[in-house]
């Protein structure tokens, strides 16, 4: 069975309307669509807690810096339509442009402190464009709980930050990175990495467990783990390494020693492709 496949913002709301009234509990799952097992993964999850699935698919332009990968990011949705029904998916949100932004909006989500750094430094506006279109599809979709994937630290704690600083009515969950067999995080952007830099970006991981490997031998200088993790990187001259960081994990803020809730977090590009990735080095979560 496919799952219904609405465009518009009207429909959505009718189509929850509905869920809603007969009391059933909205999961949501916001994507940017070529779906892959980390964001199945999120459905999954989701599943878990909600009786309705909701997926949205919609690139949006408002998290693309001008020389970004905006029109050459990878859509198919009547693949994603599929990959959402085998998953029981119930409803599937897939807005264009013209409905997300009739008009060009000017009333912005912005924040700082936990985008100031990495992500937020690398991408200017992006967590701006990322908040602006999660809080208008919150509204839209209105959920009792959202997944979003680990994958995006940066983001995700930028979420977390935001649904508790304006008391958004929503639960966040937080779920565990989907890595390939190799260790490779899954994402929509490895379908353009060339065979040999498909090899290379392996490293990313490489890294990271570098980092873990540290610490489990007792390393606390985040400095040293900084070396390491980019002496990884940059042993692959296919790689062009962004940053290779320790922060704390939900305020994004550096960090001299590894306390609980220390997180590596590497963004490098490999050929022309830009990856990110990262590790919890001492949890503090689960
Ligand atoms: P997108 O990159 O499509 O990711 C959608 C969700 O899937 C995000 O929560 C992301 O963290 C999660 N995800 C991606 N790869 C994952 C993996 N390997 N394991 C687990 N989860 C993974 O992130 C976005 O879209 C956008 O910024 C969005 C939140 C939809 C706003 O436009």
């Amino acid at each position: 069975m496919t799952p219904s496949h609405v465009t518009s913002i009207s429909e959505c709301r009718h189509a929850l309307g509905g869920e809603r009234e007969a009391g059933r509990r909205i999961g949501y799952v916001a994507t940017m669509g070529h779906l892959h097992e980390g964001h199945l993964s999120l459905i999954d999850r989701a599943r878990e807690s909600t009786d309705c699935v909701v997926v949205s698919v919609f690139v949006n332009p408002l998290q693309f810096g001008p020389t970004e990968d905006f029109e050459a990011y990878p859509r198919d949705l009547d693949r994603d339509l599929g990959l959402c029904a085998d998953r029981g998916v119930e409803l599937v949100f897939a807005p264009d442009e013209s409905e997300m932004y009739a008009q060009a909006p000017v009333t912005r989500i912005t924040m700082s402190g936990v985008t100031d750094r990495l992500e937020g430094a690398a991408r200017p506006g992006h967590f701006d464009g990322v908040l602006t279109v999660v809080m208008k599809l919150f509204q839209i979709v209105q959920p009792d709980a959202a997944v979003f994937g680990q994958k995006d630290a940066q983001q995700a704690a930028a979420i977390l930050r935001m649904v508790s600083d304006l008391a958004v009515p929503v639960e966040v969950v937080i779920a565990p990175t989907v890595r390939e067999e190799d260790g490779l995080a899954c994402s929509s952007r490895n379908v353009f990495l060339t065979g040999p830099e498909r090899q290379s970006a392996t490293r990313l991981f490489g890294a990271l467990r570098r980092a873990q490997e540290l610490v489990t031998n007792g390393e606390r200088e985040t400095g040293q783990l900084e070396v390491a993790m980019q002496d990884v990187l940059s042993a692959d001259d296919r790689i062009e390494v962004e940053y290779a960081a320790v922060v704390d994990g939900r305020s994004f803020q550096p960090l001299r020693v590894v306390t609980p809730g220390a997180l590596a977090a590497v963004a490098a590009r490999v050929g022309s492709t830009r990856l990110i990735d990262n590790m919890w080095l001492m949890s503090d979560v689960d």
